[in-house]
């Protein structure tokens, strides 16, 4: 998704912002640019495409400026509509919706303003350079006007030493060393050894003046003062290690990152977590996508071993459904990247309603992790590739320990997940089987995933996973529901995958397997139930070993990892970089 990078110092600019937008791409963009400050001159280089293409740009003189990755939301992916964009001397790199952008761009337009972008970003320059006073004032007086979220770096010919920053519900972050100050919408961009980094909050505004350190100041425009972040400088984007893609590597690292991200809550650090898992009530898993399963899984594990009420959902949906948030509860925000906004905002207001909120993310001093009372760390290392896998099964590992955790608090028991942990490499080893699976695939209309309790999470998982990288469209279906109504789309060529773990539903999944394959269907088993096997009406099968059926997802889930990649690379696809798709989702 879009992506700021800004600097100014000692140095030429043109070659640090390049290097800051390269270690953005993995989020996914469409078209970028920078623009580089010089005697009062503003030149800007932007195209369509990769970050590559800006080549002609690193000749640029001049020690500021700001640059972007832009991933389309208002406006084609264009070079037209890339940014920055500049407007009566004042330029700007903007990051979120801006949702009054039309009415504001009719008022400049009534004024004789001229537009040269589709974008909702540009009127942002518009509104400033309208404004009277100093960069600063004039931002504040801008963004007043705005409403939706940004995170934006302003320049301006009239203040050729200065970049200005503000941030509304999208992250921001603002680095110093003794060569000159950056600001960046992550941190990966701006870390590197030896410097101070800094976090914009919500509604906060900065400035980096050539010289001085940086300046924060409130939503009041009152100076405040700042503590640094502590985060790994040593942390960069990782090599792909002899695989072809990121995403098979990442799958393949699957077993280090359960096991580093299983969890003894009981220890010293986090004892204070602990102290309100004892009184919790209810919990409100708020996520999106991937990390919605994974909070489905908790769901699962937490009511079956806690007995605790608890309810998954989707965050773009919880943040405008009025929830009622009881008191004792505890909301558990479940995000890969911590900087999802729906998840962010989904959290925001659960707290604003009284519960604590638990941050599960990946990324330690992620936006998630600073809003958060609480935090209970993943650890599958740098996920690269959009599509999520290790992160998935690393929140699997860190949400079913605290299940456990919450089951003890109640003097209650959940099965050992160590033992279910263990059996990870071995299933990996036998996902490799779904390979032989993909000529079925590969002409398909559209493909069926079924299961029932922890098995339906799993195929929820698995649809995502092969929509999101083959492209081919795909549903998750709960297996006793398909008879009441979607079962009409089987036919020849709609291969089914069926998901069978729990030995007291088995019968009942295999039902459904009968109703498909009696409509034509070809059908494949992900199971580690062996009285499911042999079965004539199964064209091919994965056997895994056997678990706990609350925590399979985290086994089940790698042949279906696997079955996306390989059908998505046999269709032509880039697995690591979908179309259309952002790794960390930062607008609404
Ligand atoms: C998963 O493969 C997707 N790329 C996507 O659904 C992702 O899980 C979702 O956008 C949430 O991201 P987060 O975990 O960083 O919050």
């Amino acid at each position: 998704m879009c992506g700021i990078v800004g600097y100014v110092g000692e140095e030429r600019a043109a070659p640090i912002l390049l290097e800051g937008l390269q270690r953005l791409e993995y989020r996914g963009y469409d078209s970028a640019g920078i623009a580089v400050l010089r005697e009062g001159q503003l030149a800007v280089v932007r195209r369509k495409g990769r970050v590559k293409g800006l080549g002609a740009a690193r000749s640029l003189e001049g020690e500021i400026g700001v640059g972007h990755t832009r991933w389309a939301t208002h406006g084609a992916p264009s070079e037209r509509n890339a940014h920055p964009h500049v407007y009566g001397g004042v330029c700007i790199v903007h990051n979120g919706i801006i949702e009054n952008a039309a009415a504001l761009r009719a008022a400049c337009e009534a004024r004789g303003e001229v537009f040269s972008s589709d974008t909702d970003s540009e009127v942002i320059a518009h509104l400033i350079a309208a404004e009277k006073g100093d960069l600063l004032h004039a931002t504040y007086s801008a963004c007043r006007k705005l409403a939706g979220s940004y995170a934006v770096a302003v320049l301006s010919a009239a203040e050729p030493d200065t970049i200005v920053c503000a941030r509304r519900a999208s992250p921001l972050v603002v680095g110093c060393d003794e060569r000159g100050l950056y600001v960046a919408s992550d941190i990966p961009a701006v870390a590197a050894a030896g410097r101070k980094v800094y976090a914009l909050a919500d509604g906060e505004f900065a400035v980096l003046r050539k010289g001085s350190p940086p300046r924060f100041f409130d939503g009041a425009l009152k100076a405040v003062g700042k503590q640094e972040i502590v985060y790994d400088a040593a942390e960069d984007i990782p090599a792909k290690g002899g695989f072809r893609h990121y995403m098979k590597k990442e799958i393949s690292e699957v077993p280090e990152a359960v096991s580093r991200s299983l969890c003894d809550l009981s220890k010293g650090e986090f004892s204070d977590l602990c102290e309100v898992l004892c009184h919790t009530q209810y919990l409100h898993i708020v996520a999106c996508g991937t990390a919605y399963h994974s909070g489905l899984c908790l769901q699962y594990a937490a009511q079956k071993f806690a007995r605790i009420p608890a309810e998954a959902f989707i965050a773009s949906e919880y943040r405008y459904s009025d929830p009622i948030v009881p008191p004792g509860t505890l909301a558990v925000a479940v995000s890969q990247s911590g900087e999802t906004a729906d998840t962010l905002a989904a959290a925001a207001l659960a707290k604003e309603r009284g519960a604590k909120v638990l941050a599960v993310t990946n990324v330690p001093c992620s936006s998630l992790e600073r809003m958060s009372d609480f935090v209970l760390p993943t650890r599958a290392g740098r996920e690269i590739a959009v599509a999520a896998t290790k992160s998935f099964n690393a929140q699997l590992a860190a949400l079913y320990s605290l299940a456990g955790a919450l089951a003890r608090g109640r003097e209650r028991a959940a099965p050992p997940l160590a033992a279910a942990a263990s059996c990870v490499r071995e299933a990996l080893a036998a996902a490799e089987q779904v390979r032989g699976w993909i000529p079925y695939f590969l002409g398909a209309r559209s493909v069926f995933f079924l299961g029932r309790g922890a098995d339906y999470f799993a195929a929820l998982e698995g649809s995502l996973k092969l929509k999101e990288i083959s492209y081919l469209p795909s549903e998750g279906y709960p297996a006793g529901e398909l008879k009441h109504g979607t079962l009409a789309l089987v036919d020849g060529r709609t291969p089914v995958v069926a998901i069978v773990t729990d030995p007291a539903l088995a019968d009942k999944t295999m039902n459904a397997v009968h109703e498909v394959y009696a409509r034509g269907a070809a059908v494949f088993l992900i199971t580690s139930v062996p009285a499911c096997l042999p079965c004539a009406e199964v064209t091919a099968s994965v056997l895994l070993p056997k678990c706990a059926p609350a925590y399979s997802p985290m086994l089940t889930s790698l042949p279906l990892q696997l079955l996306a990649y390989y059908v998505a690379i046999a269709r032509g696809n880039d697995p690591d970089k979908p179309r259309n798709l952002a790794k960390s989702v930062t607008v609404e």
